[in-house]
């Protein structure tokens, strides 16, 4: 946890919740320790390479947040440098929430999950909207060969803090990639077929060619 990280999100509110359940003291020298932090090291850089997803909030001018999807190929998510990260935004569905909130607060949370080893990284960003054609060489740091997308403009990612979290209550799913890559060599057992031999497909009934 980090100096930034408590200062954002450390509102009075939020310290009152803290002093009613208990934590408060914890938290508090929390605080008061160390200095900011939010240059990535090696350790979140190769997590944030390892991603093909992750959620974004951001906020509306009226208050509401918001919070949506974005996908791609694994490492999509480019490390511009140890404090900005940035990504090629798709066509959607038109609307432009993130867009709009966006370019009216300057602001985005990510959160990046890895299912297999539950593990999540949270980011506070002030974040930029850019037009792909002013920014060609940008775009092409963004842009994943072979990604069947169309390119509507590019995000910028400046980091301002970030805080892993435990992996309490995470589910380990995989990817069928995953699943072919990792997870089946090494778990052969996992399709070991456990039917007797009377069941297995070659000697099923529904499978013979003898009419029925
Ligand atoms: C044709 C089409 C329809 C979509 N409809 C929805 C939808 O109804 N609800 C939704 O949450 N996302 C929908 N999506 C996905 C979003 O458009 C996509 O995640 C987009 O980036 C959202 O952008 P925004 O967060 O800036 O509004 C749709 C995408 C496509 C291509």
């Amino acid at each position: 946890m980090n100096q930034n990280y408590t200062r954002y999100t450390f509102s009075n509110s939020v310290k009152k919740a803290q002093e009613k359940f208990g934590s408060r003291a914890a938290y508090q020298k929390v605080e008061l320790q160390g200095a900011d932090q939010f240059i990535l090291t090696a350790r979140e850089i190769s997590f944030i390479n390892g991603r093909d997803g992750f959620y974004m909030a951001t906020v509306g001018e009226n208050g509401w947040p918001y919070v949506q999807f974005r996908g791609g190929a694994k490492g999509f998510i480019r490390v511009l440098n140890h404090e900005t990260l940035g990504i090629a935004d798709f066509r959607g569905n038109m609307q432009y929430i993130t867009t709009g909130n966006i370019n009216a607060t300057g602001k985005a949370a990510l959160i990046l999950l890895d299912y297999p080893t539950r593990r999540r990284l949270k980011i506070w960003t002030e974040t930029e909207v850019l037009d792909p054609a002013r920014h060609v060489n940008l775009l092409e740091k963004l842009t994943v060969e072979g990604y069947d997308a169309v390119i509507e403009r590019l995000f910028v990612f400046h980091i301002k803090a970030f805080d892993w979290n435990c992996p309490q209550h995470i589910t380990p799913r995989y990817t069928l990639e995953e699943i072919k890559t990792d997870l089946l060599p090494n778990n052969l057992d996992i399709i070991k077929d456990c039917r007797p031999q009377h069941l297995k497909s070659d000697s099923h009934p529904n499978n013979s060619n003898e009419p029925k």
